[in-house]
This record gives structure tokens, C-alpha cells and sequence, in this order.
């Protein structure tokens, strides 16, 4: 799967190492939301409806978009409430942000709960309703990780201590491992 320009459009799992350095970690996330957005419009234009890109799109809402929402939302953003000077006038930036979180989260509920469902039933053709909600998700979600990259990294990286980089890199770790845990709780309930 190519998208224009020809670069490969995957959304892979980012190494583990990575998460040593937290905001490093946060910015190639942000390179796989550009992904995501990507194949939300793709489905959303298809003709034809793709059953294996619906599920990992869904799939990767649900687990790895959610952790990087609550990474921002429960320990960046925080710290960088914490350690920002007055003069950084962060604080208005953290809370528009942080209302576009949670309207991304009501879009994306929506997407997963429409694209399963068309997986369950593939003889339904795609509503109009679910085509606008991804294409709209992809614009706001572009247009919010262009922020953050432009202010909210950068920021983190001048302000940020080596101990909150460390905190904030043991936090998303033991996020995911939490979420790890969880799915394999669950997989073992269902044998
Ligand atoms: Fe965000
Ligand atoms: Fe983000």
C-alpha cells in the first residue's frame, strides 16, 4: 500500500527502545497518526470495501491511538504544565489541544463501532454518516499533531527534566504493558 510521494503507508509497531526516550518515541507516533489518516480517507474513498484494512485501522484505534492520547493527556501534558514558564503561555495551548482529544476520541468510537460493523455484515454498503466521520477525523487529526509537533515537543524537549523524561518513559511503558497484560487476560478467558 503506497500513498503519494510512494512511501510505504504501514502503520507498524514502533521498536520498544524507543520509549527510552519518551518525546522521540511521541513524534514517530505522530508519524503513524499521518498513516492512519491516510487509510481513514482511503476507506472512506474506496469502492470496494477492504475487511482486513477496516480491522487494522480499528485495532489500532483502540490500542495504540488510545495509549498515545493518554500518554499526552495523563503525563505529558501535565509535566509540561508543571515545568512551563509564564512566558511559554502553554496552558491555552494544552487545553484546546486537549478538547480536540476528546473529540477525536467520540469520532473514533464512532469509526471502530462503524467499521466492525460493516465487517460483520460486508453485504452493507458504508454510510455517507461514517465516510464523513473519517475523512473529518483525518482533517482534525492532521491538523492537531501539526501542532504538537510544532509547540508542544519541542517545548518538552527545553523544558522537560532528564528525571520527567525518565518518569514519563516508565509510565508509557508500563501503559502498554498494562494493555499487554489485559489482551492476554482476555485471550486466555476466551480458551
Ligand atoms: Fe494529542
Ligand atoms: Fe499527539
Amino acid at each position: 500500500m503506497t500513498a503519494p510521494g510512494g512511501r510505504l503507508q504501514r502503520l507498524e509497531p514502533l521498536p520498544a527502545r524507543l520509549l527510552a526516550t519518551p518525546l522521540d518515541f511521541i513524534l514517530a507516533d505522530h508519524h503513524r497518526h499521518r498513516v492512519l489518516c491516510y487509510l481513514c480517507e482511503k476507506l472512506a474513498d474506496a469502492g470496494e470495501f477492504d475487511t482486513v484494512l477496516a480491522a487494522l485501522v480499528a485495532d489500532h484505534i483502540e490500542t495504540e491511538l488510545m495509549d498515545h492520547i493518554f500518554d499526552e493527556e495523563q503525563d505529558l501534558f501535565p509535566l509540561l504544565r508543571r515545568r512551563a514558564k509564564p512566558e511559554d503561555d502553554i496552558k491555552p495551548v494544552l487545553a484546546h489541544l486537549a478538547g480536540e482529544h476528546a473529540d477525536d476520541e467520540k469520532r473514533a468510537t464512532k469509526i471502530v463501532t462503524g467499521l466492525r460493523r460493516i465487517i460483520a455484515y460486508p453485504d452493507k454498503p458504508m454510510s455517507a454518516a461514517l465516510q464523513r466521520i473519517l475523512r473529518k477525523f483525518a482533517a482534525s487529526e492532521r491538523r492537531h499533531l501539526a501542532l504538537e509537533n510544532a509547540i508542544v515537543i519541542p517545548l518538552a524537549k527545553v523544558r522537560l527534566t532528564a528525571k520527567d523524561q525518565a518518569d514519563l518513559s516508565e509510565r508509557m511503558a508500563a501503559r502498554r504493558r498494562a494493555r499487554l497484560a489485559d489482551t492476554a487476560g482476555s485471550e486466555d478467558d476466551a480458551d
